[in-house]
């Protein structure tokens, strides 16, 4: 029998189906970094009864852009208009958690307050680029913090869960993945720090620990989740050992009781399919973390149903299918065509490639 269309829990957030939407950097904020009407009618479009939505990334500092045009979450003044989507998304049935994301290194000085160098674990710089006002431009040498900033960093992730209470989402998602600051920290090949934030990976891990417990300490570890990529290589990143450093963290965010692990498969570097191997990373964590787990790159209709039924997973996040496919639930659950994505218009533009994707006709 098909389990993607049988209820789960997420912590307290009860679900009908299985599939998620995944967070997705489109970069169509208004001005101030605000959520706008454009936005609102795009998450309500890929609202579904009982179904989750994960928000695209949002900066909860201005130190934490690495794409203009990413609404945030770093002032109150951004509380309305992401109040405007949760409202419309509820109106419709469906659920939404706030990702909360700092790009730490993967940024440049004309994203950044004053002009600065960005910030990280180590002055270890990335390859790629930035989305600047001015157009890409390559990621700069970032500034190591120093240990005594460290706690006004965590702090800003601990205001982003207020806001998004205020904000009337469901829960947080802390972006843990992709090579952005908490992944930083987490592995050896960007965190050269030798201080209790670097060496081991008790203290690599750290940051991240400490940042998911301000976020729990706002919503309560039920509405929490945390996002991982285990061996990703998008954003320059490397670790000597990642079967012990992501199974150790897995661990710890398990004995904090939290929501949901979401885990992005390494076949996936950030937007591409790079290979097409079989699933590994949710069925690696899923020996360490016994709670729910989201499984996420690279999955089809006939996939996810495997991942589910070995148990490595308990839901799936589609990403570039919910792009194009609004009505995404709907599509897999009456085995209807799925309209190809548009890669030209993932970022930054208008209503084009974003709210102009169509319902099949036979969708509600
Ligand atoms: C346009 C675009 C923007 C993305 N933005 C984010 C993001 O904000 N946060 C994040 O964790 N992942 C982001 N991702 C990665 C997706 O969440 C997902 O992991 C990836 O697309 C693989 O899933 P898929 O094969 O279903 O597309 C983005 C992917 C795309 C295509």
């Amino acid at each position: 029998m098909s389990k993607l269309f049988t209820p789960f829990k997420a912590g307290t957030l009860s679900l009908d189906h299985r599939i998620v939407m995944a967070p997705l950097t489109r970069l169509r904020s208004e001005p101030g970094d605000k959520a706008g009407a454009l936005l609102c009618e795009y998450y309500t479009q890929r609202t579904s009864q009982g179904g989750l939505i994960i928000s695209e990334a949002t900066p909860v500092a201005r130190e934490g852009y690495g794409y203009a045009g990413a609404p945030g979450i770093y002032e109150d003044a951004q509380i309305e208009g992401w109040r405007t989507v949760t409202d419309a998304v509820h109106a419709g049935g469906g659920k939404i958690v706030m990702q909360l994301w700092h790009v730490g290194r993967q940024s440049h000085p004309d994203l950044q307050p004053g002009g600065k160098a960005p910030v990280a674990p180590s002055a270890i710089q990335a390859e790629g680029d930035a989305y600047t006002p001015h157009g890409a431009r390559p990621f700069s040498m970032p500034r190591a913090l120093e240990l005594q900033d460290i706690p006004a960093v965590i702090d800003q992730f601990h205001q982003g869960a207020v806001r998004a209470k205020a904000a009337g989402f469901d829960g947080v998602e802390i972006h843990g993945a992709n090579g952005y600051l908490p992944d930083q920290f987490l592995q050896d090949g960007t965190n050269h720090r030798t201080d209790e934030y670097g060496g081991p990976i008790e203290n690599r891990a750290r940051f991240l620990l400490e940042i998911t417990q301000a976020a729990i300490d706002v919503w309560g570890a039920d509405r929490v989740g945390v996002r991982l990529s285990p061996s990703g290589t998008y954003g320059s990143m490397s670790d000597s050992t990642p079967q012990e450093t992501f199974g150790y963290v897995a661990a710890k965010l398990g004995a904090l009781s939290i929501a949901y692990l979401h885990v992005v498969e390494p076949r996936i570097k950030g937007t591409e399919l790079i290979s097409e191997s079989k699933p590994v990373a949710a069925k690696h964590l899923r020996q360490h973390f016994r709670g729910t787990i989201i499984a996420a790159g690279g999955f089809t209709g006939e996939s996810v149903e495997a991942i589910l039924q070995a148990g490595d997973a308990d839901a799936v996040a589609f990403g570039r299918t919910f792009i194009s496919n609004p009505d995404l639930p709907d599509r897999l659950r009456h085995n209807l065509p799925l309209t190809p994505y548009d890669r030209t218009t993932f970022y930054g533009g208008g209503m084009h490639g974003y709210t102009d994707y169509l319902k099949a006709p036979t969708s509600d």
